[in-house]
């Protein structure tokens, strides 16, 4: 996917309520760990995130998500946010240690009791369900038995999805398995700044495997159950610094290991070439016969795409541990965490996605998109609106080229807790006061509210989707 600068300023586009087909899905995204807290309640077990957070300096001034929005206790008022909005669809996602606390064996009741009410919620408040499997928490006696670096954690996380189909599948239609399999791998295995703190480098390698053969394994349990799958890859479209060829040499390895190893085997049914990091085809030795096809056999119902910022990178100093190294992204407005804005970003990679995988790419959801911003619960929010404009219009454009794109789900509703930052980034169209956890809808909120009622009211009909 290596592609040309984008223009660092979005064009002046129609409003997308009026450029989106009738049907576009729009949503909210939240993950289990970052709003829930309750972290011993009811059973739960514990997951490699509790662990993580103990361990000093590893999260920013030492939060943790032991309380984070208290959202299992508060998932009433958070379903009323929700219903608010407008939104067609919620994605949320469900925590493995709470509905199999060790990670294996039979399900937690109360674990599940609590999805079971949540689900019930978002119908009656006319939302549709649309949880994630896994966002990261895994429970941590399964890493105790190697993690994700071992092949029975696929299996375990099969009987766990399984687990979850039995008793929402008759009210939830799509799941999405994982959620950004490479950011698992590489900040939590390779570099060791996300838990479970591994810093293997290029021995991370199997974890890619081990996530994608957990997700064909699970597929085929919930397409059983009558459900339709989807996957979440965090994807970013790369830039070459200069055109000298180590540089374009760099930015191909780069979207490789980003893009292309988890998305080619879901689409092509094989690995991209690993050899720019001297790996051979059958990552470290993980890679079984029969594996691919479990992985990509059967087509995806859908992408999800989780787009944030595009990537630039020139090649590295002989002798160093990685082709590649970052640089960074100038002549364009950063959000409170550095991250560069740029939306045609978002169309690029949608084209890019298109160009690379042409029929075999399954229908498109942009699963995340959004931007932390520090404002405080009175601010005008501007930079947050004007950055959900700009990437909802890149997706617009990109519809309008032909790609399909089903929905638009952005990160996220609440303030929560982001991770390595802890508390730090505020992602959330609602300010969250994380003493209080007061709920306070920001600008964004009512933005979005009337985007999306625009939408239903004027969208025009799209002939070539009729
Ligand atoms: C994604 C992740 C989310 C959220 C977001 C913003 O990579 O899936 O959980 O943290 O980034 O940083």
């Amino acid at each position: 996917m290596p592609h040309e600068p984008s223009a660092p300023a979005p064009q002046p586009h129609e409003p997308p309520p009026n450029r989106l087909p009738p049907g576009f899905r729009w949503g909210v995204s939240t993950s289990a760990y970052q709003i829930e807290g309750a972290t011993t309640e009811d059973g739960r077990g514990r997951s490699i995130w509790d662990t993580f957070t103990e361990r000093p300096g590893a999260v920013r001034d030492g939060h943790t998500a032991e309380n984070a929005c208290d959202h299992y206790h508060r998932w009433r008022e958070d379903v009323a946010l929700l219903a608010g909005l407008g939104v067609d669809a919620y994605r949320f996602s469900v925590a493995w240690p709470r509905v199999q606390p060790g990670g294996r064996g039979p399900a937690n009741a109360a674990g599940l009791d609590f999805y079971d009410r949540l689900t019930d919620a978002l119908l009656a408040a006319g939302v549709r369900p649309f949880p994630t499997l896994y966002h990261w928490d895994l429970p941590q006696e399964l890493e105790d038995a190697g993690g994700w670096l071992t092949r029975d954690t696929a299996r375990r996380f099969a009987d766990y999805a399984a687990l979850v189909a039995d008793r929402l599948g008759d009210r939830v239609r799509d799941w999405i398995t994982l959620n950004e399999p490479f950011v698992h791998m590489a900040f939590g295995y390779a570099l060791g700044v996300h838990a479970p703190g591994r810093a293997l480098l290029l021995d991370a390698l199997p974890v890619a495997h081990h996530q994608l053969l957990g997700h064909g394994l699970a597929s085929a349990s919930l397409r059983e159950r009558g459900g339709r799958v989807h996957l979440a890859n965090n994807c970013t479209p790369v830039t070459p610094a200069s055109d000298a060829p180590a540089d374009r040499k760099a930015a191909d390895a780069y979207d490789t290991l980003h893009n292309r190893l988890f998305n080619d085997p879901l689409m092509n049914g094989s690995y991209p070439d690993l050899s720019a990091y001297g790996a051979g085809d059958d990552l470290r030795g993980a890679l079984r016969d029969g594996d691919l096809d479990l992985i990509g056999g059967t087509p995806l119902d859908g992408l999800g795409v989780n787009y944030y910022n595009p990537t630039r990178v020139r090649a590295a100093p002989a002798g160093a541990g990685l082709p590649f190294e970052d640089v960074p992204i100038d002549g364009v407005p950063h959000t409170a965490f550095g991250w560069p804005v740029v939306p045609g970003g978002l169309r690029d990679l949608l084209l890019g996605l298109r160009e690379r995988y042409g029929d075999r790419l399954p229908p498109l959801t942009v699963t995340e998109n959004g931007c932390s911003y520090d404002d405080g619960p009175g601010a005008d929010d501007t930079d947050r609106i004007g950055y959900l404009d700009g990437h909802i219009g890149a997706v617009a454009d990109a519809v309008a080229r032909g790609v399909d794109v089903r929905g638009y789900f952005t990160w996220t509703l609440l303030d929560n807790f982001e991770w390595a930052e802890g508390y730090h980034q505020r992602f959330g169209l609602v300010h969250v006061d994380h003493e209080t956890r007061t709920r306070t809808p920001r600008a964004s909120y009512a933005w979005y509210r009337d985007l999306i009622a625009a939408h239903r009211a004027g969208a025009r009909p799209d002939p070539a989707r009729a």
